[in-house]
């Protein structure tokens, strides 16, 4: 949530900062800006909606020269998203420019304090007061640095502040405290933004940065300090993904093409995961064995998509470990006094990492000695870093807004813990431990299947293009897959779609079918426990209602043909798995429908990738 950029070095700055920009714009696309330092007052752009409307305002009146520069691209928490609350914003008499993303919870008090002595504030953000008390701090003398250390004592909040000075071009300095923000380490060149697709393309090394820390860059230095002025070290790592990885190479979407990188993604996600011995094991941990032996209670907590991969994981996981799994939306989590207890594992799962709700979560989990273990896509961010284990998923950088192969390895993940658990507790035999991981060694050829005969979905997102209402339904595993589906179509198409378990349907939801309302229905596979039988009752009763059904239902399954308007066939797998597969016909229906709907699908409207606010 806001993409923050900030440049020092050779380059035209402007050129860097609006590259960085258009990297991370998924992070939030309600207004863009840049300021740079040159020789005077601070130059500097700014323009509500997307980066594209500033692009064209500096193409109108270009600003001058510099290679010290920072930019932002926003998500609009405090104030509307208009010019003059876009950021940067610049102190008093515009010595200093600054870039924010997280909330800064004491600003009324500052801001009657800035107007008490007299300065004008211009907008309504709680941004701009940054930028005033810097630009006092500066005034009575010091360093930038020192200035942005006095002022991040008196802040309370999330916040990660980028800041240039009109009278230092060498120097850009940033803070971080709970929002995310990383340095990219160039050749007489250095880089900071919100995550490393800012400076992909210049360099993959990079610095990452730990809480209330301070970082100055200039052309040859990079220097890290806490909020008190003492030096710490920055973690160095290499990025192991490369510019092609945040391009869309030919698609017209990058969700597009993360739907179809999905059998990459899963091959990724299971990679290395075993020793020579062929035992699971996880990536990096501070739960040992026997802590895992001792857990009397599991607890998912995530928000949105990786709320549905906890949903899919708890019904692997109870039944491989045989422990009490509850799934729990991240922002209620903390709110309602959970029993934790020294034998709780907490498993957060987020694609970014950054999610402020469950960095909430844990942070509350790990006050009350509860074990943490992170499912995460972005190393290095802020939750696994403060985990006590982290399983990375191993995605790859996932731009579009909608989650698509982050969902997909945050379920495969969730099976490989599930599996390893039932490893470690002995819950599970071997061999059948063996078996669902050659399984899943299955899937990338079963999802490239699914993918390769998708000209059906395209069809029927053409003939679905006027609803105006959808429903999906599902039982055991399928029921967070149908919402998984309903939340698809929500944030792509600005439909009013809505996911039920199938055996609700006769407690109420039914009354809302009436002839030709689309309703998926993804059918499990046939079993001992008769799940299939009766979810073929369920499509009955709505079709005997005149619902329009499109049935999900496994390959050889025959019979269904009568009740179903539309058929999407998917390989056969056991009960578990199958949401590896039917979930990725309706990743590529929604697509495929926002697309002839004239939507943004990689940036839906007032939504943000990572939201880093509570
Ligand atoms: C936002 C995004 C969703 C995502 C959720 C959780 O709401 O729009 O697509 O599922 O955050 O994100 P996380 O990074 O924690 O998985």
């Amino acid at each position: 949530m806001c993409g923050i950029v900030g440049y020092v070095g050779e380059k035209q700055a402007q050129d860097v900062v609006i590259e960085g920009l258009r990297r991370l714009e998924y992070r939030g696309y309600d207004s863009a800006g840049i300021a740079l330092v040159v020789d005077g007052p601070i130059a500097w752009a700014k323009k509500a909606g997307k980066l594209a409307n500033l692009e064209k305002e500096l193409a109108e009146s270009p600003l001058p020269g510099s290679t010290t520069g920072i930019g932002h691209t926003r998500w609009a928490t405090h104030g509307a998203p208009n010019d003059v609350n876009a950021h940067p914003h610049l102190g008093g008499h515009h010595r200093v420019a600054l870039v924010h993303n997280g909330i800064i919870e004491n600003f009324a008090e500052l801001r009657a304090e800035i107007e008490a002595a007299g300065d004008e504030l211009r907008s309504e953000t709680d941004t701009e007061i940054a930028a005033h008390l810097i630009e006092r701090a500066l005034a009575e003398g010091g360093t930038l640095t020192e200035a942005m250390q006095q002022v991040c004592a008196r802040l309370e909040g999330a916040f990660t502040l980028v800041a240039i000075d009109a009278e230092d071009p060498s120097r850009v300095v940033a803070a971080r405290r709970s929002s995310p923000l990383v340095v990219g380490l160039g050749d007489g060149e250095n880089f900071l933004g919100s995550d490393v697709a800012a400076f992909i393309q210049h360099t993959r090394e990079a610095l990452e940065l730990g809480q209330d820390q301070i970082v100055t860059i200039t052309r040859d230095d990079v220097s890290v300090t806490d909020f008190d002025g003492r030096p710490v070290e920055g973690t160095r790592y290499h990025v192991d993904w490369d510019l092609s990885a945040a391009e869309k190479d030919g698609y017209d979407w990058f969700m597009r093409k993360e739907i179809f990188e999905q059998p990459r993604a899963i091959g990724d996600a299971l990679l290395g995961r075993h020793d020579p011995a062929g035992r699971l094991q996880l990536d990096e941990g501070r739960i040992s064995d026997d802590e895992l032996r001792e857990v009397d209670k599991i607890i998912i907590v995530a928000c949105g998509t990786a709320f549905y991969a906890g949903l899919v994981a708890k019904y692997a996981i109870e039944h491989w470990t045989r422990i009490p799994c509850e799934v729990e939306l991240a922002h209620e989590f903390r709110y309602r006094d959970p029993i934790l207890t020294r034998s709780t594992l907490v498993v957060a799962i987020s694609q970014s990492g950054e999610t402020a709700d469950t960095l909430m979560a844990i942070r509350h989990a790990r006050t009350q000695r509860a074990k943490v273990l992170a499912i995460c896509n972005t190393n290095g961010s802020t939750i696994p870093r403060e985990s006590d284990a982290v399983l990375y998923t191993h995605a790859g950088p996932e731009i579009g807004v909608a989650s698509t192969k982050g969902f997909m390895t945050q379920m495969i993940a969730a099976y490989l813990l599930g599996l390893y658990l039932a490893q470690v507790r002995g819950t599970s035999y071997a061999d059948e431990i063996a078996r669902v991981v050659t399984e899943l060694g299955d899937m990338p050829g079963h999802v490239q299947r699914i993918l390769d005969g998708s000209d059906d979905l395209y069809a029927l997102a053409e003939e679905l293009q006027q609803a105006r209402v959808v429903l999906f339904l599902g039982r055991h595993v399928g029921y967070p897959i149908a919402l998984e589906g309903a939340l698809k179509l929500k944030e792509l198409a600005y439909l009013h779609a809505e996911g039920f378990a199938a055996g609700e349907l006769k407690h109420g939801p039914i009354a809302l079918i009436e002839p030709g309302l689309p309703v998926f229905c993804v059918v499990p596979p046939r079993g001992r426990d008769q799940l299939h039988e009766k979810m073929v009752s369920a499509i009955q009763e709505i079709r005997a209602r005149g619902a329009r059904t499109i049935v999900m239902v496994e390959d050889d399954d025959t019979g269904i043909e009568e009740f179903a308007d539309t058929i999407i066939r998917l390989p056969r797998v056991s009960t578990l798995l199958q949401p590896v597969l039917a979930v990725v016909p309706l990743q590529l229906f929604a697509c495929e429908l926002a697309t002839r709907l004239g939507h943004d699908v990689d940036q839906p409207r007032n939504l943000a990738k990572s939201v880093t606010v509570e």
